[in-house]
């Protein structure tokens, strides 16, 4: 039977992982449906437009501050409604987002099969991340492929009695996606100055690379890592890079903090390449994201992950990453000491990235096709 495969993307990071895929499917002439649920609207636009992919179907659901209940009923209707004038024989989800939960009980609705891109990631705690984990556990219940991006993922689902069978190391996604932007970075003399305006004005300075946005970290974790970055920026030789997220809770507080600091590029959302070139410039990676962990080790930057718990190990085992919370202390000290100790600088400063080899789309493509 000819293969008709639904792809579902929602936000930004599940276009970002997902159109090195889209992209190969569609070299290999597979019928592929992209459906963007569009639970993102201007973040996931940018990456969809710098990637070249034009959905199939756009469902629009995103609504400002939107709740994950209103959210999560919304996309299962309207998904559903795809699937029944899709028909796919296959539907493909990426991570843990409301988009890629709801996708894979919908397809599970309508008895199609489900194959998990990023699948096997688990942090042991459903409120941290909150809702991902659960997310991510809704979604491997239900899938019949299991695209683990690592050995640690691959073992967990295997100790959730996923058959063996099912589950393919690919790596991850992300450093496909990651590669591409580089490329075309530095071979668009435009894109590779983009940032010389913060080279001029703070070129002496050490750039700090923050982002935030998690759910579980909103109200006092914001308030702390606000509190933090302030007293950080009370040296002289850092400046702060703040693309915000645009999400309410978090982009009032950091707009209403750092407008007007002399210190502190606040600046929206960002083009994926942009944002690869600022993550090539940086000192030191501050975040709670997800797949900006999975980035700052190809350039040998190490991260502070505001978080007190992570679904992705592989940087803090290998020694790139290290764990601060949301903790004012945890994140002041171990920034100073960043700043201060060139040794433990040095050894967070490895560039090597445990996450993929940049092949990864290769190897979900070849299963899919063998499926
Ligand atoms: C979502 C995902 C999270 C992922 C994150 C990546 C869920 C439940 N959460 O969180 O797993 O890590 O995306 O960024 O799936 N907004 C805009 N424009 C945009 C995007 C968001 O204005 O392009 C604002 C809207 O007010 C929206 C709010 O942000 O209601 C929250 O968006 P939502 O997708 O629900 O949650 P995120 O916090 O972005
Ligand atoms: N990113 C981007 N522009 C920005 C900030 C981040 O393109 O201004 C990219 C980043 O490189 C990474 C992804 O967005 O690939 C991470 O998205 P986010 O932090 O929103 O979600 P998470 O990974 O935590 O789910």
């Amino acid at each position: 039977m000819k293969q008709r495969i639904l792809v579902l993307l929602g936000t930004r990071p599940e276009a970002i992982k997902l159109f090195p895929v889209i992209r190969r499917l569609k070299a290999e002439q597979v019928g592929v449906t992209v459906c963007a649920t569009a639970q993102h609207r201007q973040m996931l636009d940018q990456v969809l437009k710098l990637a070249k992919v034009v959905p199939d179907f756009d469902l629009n659901v995103m609504t400002p501050n939107q709740t994950l209940d209103n959210l999560s009923a919304r996309l299962l209707y309207d998904i559903g409604a795809v699937m029944e004038r899709v028909k796919p024989t296959r539907v493909v989800v990426q991570g843990d987002t409301a988009t890629a939960m709801t996708g894979a009980l919908a397809a599970y609705y309508h008895r199609i099969p489900v194959s998990h891109v990023e699948a096997g990631l688990r942090s042991g705690d459903i409120y941290a991340p909150f809702p991902e984990e659960v997310n991510r556990k809704i979604v491997g219940s239900i899938a019949d492929q299991h695209f683990a991006p690592t050995e640690r993922a691959a073992r967990a689902l295997l100790a959730e009695n996923v058959p063996q069978a099912r589950i393919h190391v690919t790596g991850n996604t992300v450093v496909d996606a990651l590669i591409l932007a580089k490329t075309m970075v530095e071979e668009d003399p435009w894109m590779a100055r983009r940032w010389d305006d913060i080279k001029q004005r703070h070129g002496n300075r050490r750039l700090i690379l923050v982002t935030c946005h998690r759910r579980e970290n909103f109200g006092g974790g914001v308030q702390n890592i606000v509190n933090a970055l302030e007293t950080i920026l009370n040296r002289e030789d850092v400046a702060v890079v703040l693309p915000v997220h645009p999400n309410p809770n978090v982009r009032d507080i950091f707009s209403a903090r750092f407008a007007n600091h002399p210190r502190v590029v606040l600046i929206s959302p960002q083009e994926y390449t942009d944002f690869v070139s600022l993550l090539s410039m940086a000192y030191l990676v501050l975040t709670d994201s997800g797949g900006v962990q999975e980035e700052a080790p190809t350039f040998g930057k190490p991260v502070l992950v505001m978080r007190e718990t992570t679904e992705r190990p592989e940087g803090v085992e290998a020694g790139t990453a290290r764990l601060v919370g949301a903790d004012y202390d945890r994140i002041v000290g171990e920034t100073f000491r960043l700043l201060d100790d060139d040794a433990t600088y040095a050894a967070m400063a490895r560039s090597h990235n445990p996450f993929g080899d940049g092949h990864a789309s290769e190897r979900i493509v070849k299963v899919l096709l063998d499926a």
